[in-house]
């Protein structure tokens, strides 16, 4: 099949058409790509070299099954799906207590591999690696049953696929991580496919403030459309000062999505007495986060949390989103930008470090 491969860190992708990918296994499903949204995990993943090589990137895909393994009975060949990086096995310790994204048999981001340590991608012999547990800048992608969501017929797949990821993860970092409550004052630091999605989840949530801060201005812009109270230029305002006169106390919640271990810093100090701050940027392998002095967080109460792909059970979170879409409560469309074929990966990559647009959707 072809696939577009990163060879080695920091190198453009090239496209190859001799990736060979299994058959799929025992409760495996193949799928057909269709569309596949660029998130800066990918990036931060292709310049740092952060998974093994050669590796296929892309995760925030929509498709159509081709092929199913044996035992499966949630997919059939035609059902057009949504593809998530994290696909629970419903059955560990933390599926079992309703934390599936943290899930021991999902997938590994960290290895690019299944958890056996296969990865059913090859080229001339030698294992070609599944980014981001999915790899889906390419013809097919071979995942588990519930790492492919079946939508309805209707759904349109190229505004579908910024579910597998940037809302998600957006939505579910307010929605089940930080469990916003209506009445809530919240920052989001950050505004990209991520950020952005927080600003709509903490609308949903019913946030009375939703104060959002990135330097640029055209998602400062997409920002106050969906549904931001206040934004903030960093560069030219001081951001905990700003959220401290529009709170008065300091904000209920922030939310780093920008991925910068300083900027969570900022939401330590612009949270309020028992405030929350969400960790959802996925900072630099070298970054690191120093609370001082830590007796101030003791004595303050300040709540510092993690967070994957928001938390989310994908079999719950896929529906629930598109519901929530459906009734125009969503805005999935606005978050796309920039359409292009697999041709032009490396120019989308350009346009995320870039910050140009917000969403490039990729067709295969
Ligand atoms: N936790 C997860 O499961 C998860 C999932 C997807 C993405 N991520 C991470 O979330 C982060 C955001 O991803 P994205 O695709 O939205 O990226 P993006 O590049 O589209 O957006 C990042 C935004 O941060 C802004 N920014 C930079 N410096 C800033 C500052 N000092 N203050 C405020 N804003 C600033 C940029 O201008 C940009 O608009 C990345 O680190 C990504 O790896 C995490
Ligand atoms: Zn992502
Ligand atoms: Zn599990």
């Amino acid at each position: 099949m072809q696939a577009a491969l990163l060879e080695s860190a920091g190198a453009p992708m090239v496209l190859r058409d001799d990736v060979e990918i299994a058959e799929p296994g025992p409760l495996q499903v193949q799928v057909r790509v269709a569309y596949c949204g660029v998130c800066h995990s990918d990036l931060t993943v292709a310049q740092g070299g952060l998974a093994p090589m050669p590796v296929v990137l892309g995760h925030e895909a929509t498709g159509v099954v081709e092929r199913v393994g044996e035992g499966v009975t949630l997919l059939a060949p035609g059902d057009p799906v949504v593809l998530t990086p994290i696909a629970p096995c419903g059955r560990c310790y933390w599926c079992v207590r309703g934390e599936p994204g943290v899930c021991v048999n999902a997938s590994s981001i960290a290895t690019a591999t299944f958890t056996d340590g296969t990865t059913g991608l090859s080229r001339g012999g030698a294992p070609v690696y599944r980014g981001l547990a999915v790899g889906a800048f390419a013809e097919y992608v071979l995942t588990s049953e519930t790492g492919a969501i079946k939508v309805p017929a209707d759904v349109p797949l190229d505004i579908a696929c910024v579910l597998g990821c940037a809302v998600q993860t957006g939505v579910g970092a307010v929605l089940n991580t930080a469990r916003v409550e209506p009445g809530a004052t919240v920052l989001v630091l950050g505004l990209g496919g991520i950020g952005l999605s927080v600003v709509q989840g903490a609308r949903v949530a019913g946030a009375a403030q939703i104060i959002a801060s990135d330097p640029v201005a055209q998602r400062r812009a997409t920002a106050e459309r969906f549904g931001a109270t206040t934004t903030i230029d960093p560069t030219n305002e001081d951001v905990v000062a700003a959220t401290m006169a529009l709170t008065e106390v300091g904000a209920d919640y922030a939310f780093e999505a920008a991925g910068r271990a300083a900027l969570v810093n900022v939401g330590l100090d612009a949270t309020r007495a028992g405030g929350t701050t969400v960790c959802v940027g996925a900072p630099p392998i070298d970054e690191n986060i120093t609370i001082a002095p830590a007796v101030l967080f003791t004595a303050q109460e300040k709540k510092l949390l993690g967070c994957l792909l928001g938390s989310s059970n994908s079999l719950l979170e896929v529906p629930r989103l598109l519901s929530l879409w459906r009734a125009g409560r969503l805005d999935l469309e606005a978050l796309i930008t920039t359409r292009r074929p697999l041709s032009e990966i490396n120019e989308a990559f350009d346009d995320l470090a870039a910050a140009r647009g917000v969403r490039t959707v990729i067709s295969l």
